[in-house]
């Protein structure tokens, strides 16, 4: 017996969020922000089995006392805030080459921070793609402003941002943001016992 052609036919099979497929791990087609870059690299959202990756790849500037020390569990409670850049055909399977983050200070205000790339993989726009990335995210949820401290003055001047004096919040929103128990917070609030670890920092800030 043949099939009848008028009949209804079921739906061409479609793969699932759990089914893998040729081009990317099943995980993929769960994050909409997962694409392709020059390069052949991957940018992303954080997952959780990458906080040994970042961590390791934060580490040496950590030491340097060019980014803030967090505790593992920083990271896990953070890692929503997170986008890497991978490379999927490093030697070793994927590696984490590059990462920002974008935390939330108030209601027109978040800090970009552990902007990191792989001393590896610098000078080829690794960075200038995780912070648009994270400049579209802060737009998209409602920011106004975006804040950083470092020493990268060149890079985030070539991406807007620019120098400024002190806490630029009201005394009001000072006052609450000292509730808050983020070390880079207190940075930002450029309080007296995180002094040592600003010296030479520049406050810098974006508006979008
Ligand atoms: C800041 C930092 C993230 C930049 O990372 P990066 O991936 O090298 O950044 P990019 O490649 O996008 O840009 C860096 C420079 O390379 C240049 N560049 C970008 N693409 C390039 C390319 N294809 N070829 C050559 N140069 C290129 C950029 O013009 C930029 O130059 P500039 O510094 O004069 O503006 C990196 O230096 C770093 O990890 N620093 C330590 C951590 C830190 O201080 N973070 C900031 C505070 S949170």
């Amino acid at each position: 017996m043949t099939a009848d052609p008028t009949s209804p036919q079921p739906p061409a099979h479609e793969p699932t969020a759990s089914e893998p497929t040729a081009s990317a791990p099943a995980w993929a087609e769960r994050d909409f922000t997962h694409r392709e870059l020059p390069g052949g690299l991957i940018m992303r959202r954080a997952r959780t089995s990458d906080v040994t990756a970042i961590r390791r790849l934060v580490q040496p500037m950590v030491d340097a006392r060019i980014l803030v020390a967090k505790e593992a569990v920083n990271y896990f409670e953070g890692l929503h805030e997170f986008r890497l850049v991978t490379d999927p055909h490093a030697d070793g399977g994927e590696r984490v080459v590059g990462c920002a983050a974008l935390h939330v200070l108030w209601e027109d205000l978040a800090e970009a921070r552990t902007v990191a790339t792989d001393p590896d993989y610098r000078g080829r726009g690794v960075g200038r793609m995780l912070m648009e990335q994270l400049l579209a995210d802060a737009q998209a949820i409602g920011v106004q402003r975006v804040f950083c401290l470092t020493f990268e003055t060149r890079f985030f001047t070539s991406l807007g941002f620019e120098q400024i004096t002190g806490t630029p919040v009201s005394p009001e929103v000072y006052v609450e943001l000292l509730h808050s128990h983020d070390e880079n917070v207190a940075e930002f609030l450029d309080l007296a016992r995180v002094k040592p670890n600003t010296l030479g920092n520049t406050r810098m800030m974006k508006h979008l």
